[in-house]
């Protein structure tokens, strides 16, 4: 793992940063990754640890819950005014009570506060730790029985247990960093037995703040599963469905009873006094002597704003979950969920920053991180299906936690060895205040906008004040990553298109394809399998149907491949290393595919090809102690992924082929008679797996019979030459032509047909008109004779 891979935890103090300036970076990031583990394998510190995870789930679920419980309360009193706006005020100053405890006890009476809990103070430090875990115990077992007892003080009562319980959480802390150091085993050095090892110390450190981060998710789960339980007993018993938050309170109040009976057992001896540290130390920008810290390629304020800017927005989204989860018609258990799938989905990101997308700039993947945490925050307001917010949560989750990380390997990649220290803590403190204001600042928003309703026809966008806050943190980080990728971009003038491209096929491995004009023929065998002879034949043949075809070979097409080709064949070229051959013939390839073969086949002519890549798959690596698949990596490379039409491989038994040499075998023909076995084998092999694109046949036949077989195939795959189109468009002009004369013949005949029909039927009627005259004239000349 390189520096630059490290999760960002680990990045984030480097104050041993000059001693280990000597080792290489990853021994370096190696070796504070097991320190880290390291200190846990000594049990009073392990001890200490474990109360720090138990209490700080505790303190986790117990904000989560007093969030809800402040809510519940103010909602029902109206203290912070009606409806919407009322319920964002009330989390706002949840939050601010929480924020103004931290800050109040953890950077401004810090010192009178290090004092108290020191050895000459007057407050022991594993006392004031199970103090703080007792009260914050009490505070949680009445809290959710306030609403009860005194409906109208109950959201006072809250904020000023929320408060208290953030103060207790500071004095925790504090004991806890004062405590810890004497809990590391004493270093080995004579005469230094008081203190312990720098690389503890920041090994410690790490620890504390890697551990403070993941009790963040684990407490909205467990929030979520005790919602859930409660939820259940709910069903069965009143008072939970009335207080769905209580249980939860209680699960809080149960995590810190567990922290005090660990720590009751915890033995600690007294110790130095570490220098107290406050969360906003390093606030003021690290200056060196002649102005601001810009690092080496003064990149380093925009790394700064890009990881305050991830960090203030999930810290706002957090914010104004519960807001929004209400809003999408849910619950405490919805809440929970959408906190948990923020903040472990930036976890996940951070731990997995390293492996995403290995290939990629990682200042371009910081820009890409930024935005897509931007995008999710935006889709999050904007969709209101729960299942889709959800996901969209953890997708911003997962976003921020990538760029958190490598905003701070590229931070730590920029700055000076020796400045790394101070840098590092000003990055802190400049993300501790992102988080807070956001915390306080969202709600706040959610507030001032409040819900609105458009509807215009029937398209109806109702959306809380949450969801117009999240579409514009979203929207807001998408110039930030813009910013960032404008000033920051170390591959300018690349697209940033193909680059991220090349990095989701893994590499700039190309695609495989074959060319989209003309078609491509190449002949594959053994030496000795007749290839020459049915090139030329092939080659007559489809000349013969009007195409143009371009004959050519490797190795040794090109100018620069001749000469290659003699490097290869040369028998004083023996002892030529394997890679380097195979080398040689790539580049042949490339040549001759970059010169011959591409611009023929653009021009739609039929190219065939006297060997091609599975020579190299074959040769080198069936026949040499070489990987197949490397040597076809290295000529897919070589030929930007150019693949045959067709292949015809003609088989034939190296010793059958043998007896057709007529001159002096070369450097490959002198190959012994097992290496030809296995390029042999190399070659079916590579058929088989491709039988669609491949011909096999028996080359120990006569060769007009071979070249039956290729034709017979062609027919069916060739395109049609230009003048085979022709004579088809004039063959089935001609069959039209003859078809509209026999049309027009056949109508002539019917008309006259007609015709002859017409005139004998009035012939006919004269003939029937002529007898009933006559026979009228004889019945008047009867009726006249009869008169007379
Ligand atoms: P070829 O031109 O077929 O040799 P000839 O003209 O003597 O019939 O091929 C030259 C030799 O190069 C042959 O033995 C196979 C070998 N070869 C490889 O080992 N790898 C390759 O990638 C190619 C194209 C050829």
């Amino acid at each position: 793992m390189t520096r630059a891979e490290q999760p960002a935890e680990q990045q984030a103090v480097l104050n041993t940063a000059s001693e280990t300036a000597s080792d290489s970076d990853a021994l370096v990031a190696d070796s504070r990754e097991r320190a880290v583990r390291a200190l846990l394998r000594f049990p009073p510190l392990r001890r200490l640890w474990s109360a720090q995870v138990v209490g700080g789930i505790g303190d986790a679920v117990a904000v989560l819950v007093l969030l809800l419980l402040t809510l519940q309360a103010s909602v029902l009193q109206g203290t912070f005014g009606d409806g919407y706006r009322g319920a964002a005020f009330a989390v706002a100053a949840v939050l601010g009570a929480r924020v103004l405890a931290t800050l109040l006890f953890g950077a401004v009476l810090l010192g009178p506060l290090t004092t108290l809990t020191s050895p000459s103070g007057p407050l022991d430090r594993r006392w004031t730790m199970i103090g703080a875990d007792g009260l914050r115990l009490a505070l949680l077992i009445v809290a959710p029985l306030w609403i009860d007892w005194s409906p109208e003080n109950a959201p006072a009562v809250l904020l000023i247990t929320v408060f208290v319980a953030g103060v207790a959480e500071r004095f925790w802390t504090v004991a806890r960093e004062g405590a810890a150091p004497a809990l590391l085993p004493a270093p080995p050095l004579e005469g230094a037995a008081v203190r312990p090892l720098p690389d503890h110390l920041d090994a410690l450190r790490r620890l504390w703040l890697r551990t403070g981060f993941a009790v963040i998710p684990a407490g909205a789960a467990v929030l979520l599963v005790a919602t859930l339980i409660g939820n259940l007993l709910g069903s069965g018993i009143e008072w939970f469905s009335l207080h769905q938050a209580a249980l939860g309170s209680y699960i809080a109040a149960g995590l810190f009873a567990a922290s005090v009976s660990t720590l009751y057992f915890l033995e600690l001896p007294r110790s130095l006094t570490p220098r107290p540290r406050s969360p906003l130390e390093g606030l003021r920008r690290p200056s060196t002597g002649n102005g601001l810290d810009k690092g080496r390629t003064d990149a380093i304020p925009l790394f700064v704003l890009a990881c305050a800017a991830v960090a203030g927005a999930i810290s706002s989204a957090v914010a104004v979950s519960v807001l929004h989860a209400f809003d999408l018609g849910g619950g405490p258990a919805t809440f929970a969920l959408l906190v948990l799938a923020l903040t472990g989905g930036t976890g996940l990101g951070i731990r997995g920053a390293g492996s995403v997308l290995p290939t990629l700039s990682r200042r371009r993947l910081l820009a890409l991180a930024l935005a897509l945490t931007g995008v999710a925050l935006l889709a999050m307001g904007l969709v209101p299906d729960t299942a889709t917010v959800l996901f969209l949560a953890l997708l911003a989750g997962l976003a921020a936690g990538v760029a958190a990380s490598i905003g701070h390997a590229l931070i730590d990649q920029e700055a000076e060895e020796f400045r790394r220290g101070r840098i590092s803590e000003h990055l802190q403190a400049v993300v501790r205040v992102a988080i807070g204001l956001g915390a306080i600042a969202a709600p706040l928003l959610a507030a001032a906008i409040g819900p609105h309703r458009l509807a215009s026809g029937d398209f109806v966008f109702a959306h809380g004040g949450a969801a117009f806050t999240l579409m514009l943190v979203g929207a807001l980080l998408l110039p930030v990553a813009a910013i960032v990728l404008a000033k920051t971009d170390d591959r300018a003038g690349v697209p940033l298109r193909r680059d991220l491209g090349d990095a989701l096929r893994g590499g700039s491995d190309p695609a495989q394809a074959p060319a989209a004009t003309g078609f491509f023929i190449a002949i594959e065998g053994g030496d000795g399998a007749g290839k020459s002879t049915q090139v030329d034949a092939l080659a007559e043949w489809i000349r013969a149907k009007g195409h143009e075809v371009v004959v050519t070979r490797e190795p040794g097409a090109t100018p620069i491949g001749k000469r290659l080709r003699s490097i290869l064949l040369d028998v004083s070229s023996a002892g030529l290393s394997n890679r380097a051959e195979a080398l040689l013939y790539a580049a042949d390839r490339a040549e001759h595919v970059g010169s011959v073969v591409r611009p023929a086949l653009e021009r739609g002519a039929i190219v065939i090809s006297d060997r091609y890549i599975d020579s190299s798959v074959a040769y080198q690596g069936a026949g040499r102690d070489l990987s197949p698949t490397e040597i076809a990596r290295i000529s897919r490379w070589a030929t930007d992924g150019l693949v045959p039409h067709l292949t015809v491989l003609l088989d034939v038994s190296p010793e059958a082929a043998r007896e057709r040499f007529t001159e002096a075998p070369d450097r490959l023909e002198s190959e012994p008679a097992e290496f030809h076995q296995r390029v042999r084998a190399g070659f079916l092999t590579l058929a088989a797996a491709d039988p669609g694109r491949y011909l096999v046949v028996d080359a120990g036949q006569e060769p007009s019979s071979v070249a039956t077989v290729v034709r017979h195939r062609l027919d069916q795959l060739l395109p049609l030459s230009d003048a085979e189109v022709k004579a088809l468009e004039e063959a089935r002009k001609a069959a039209r032509e003859e078809a509209r004369r026999r049309a027009e013949e056949e109508a002539a005949r019917k008309a006259e047909d007609e015709r002859a029909e017409r005139e004998r039927q009035e012939q006919l009627a004269k003939l029937r008109a002529e007898e009933e005259e006559r026979k009228r004239r004889e019945l008047e000349e009867a009726r006249q004779r009869e008169a007379a």
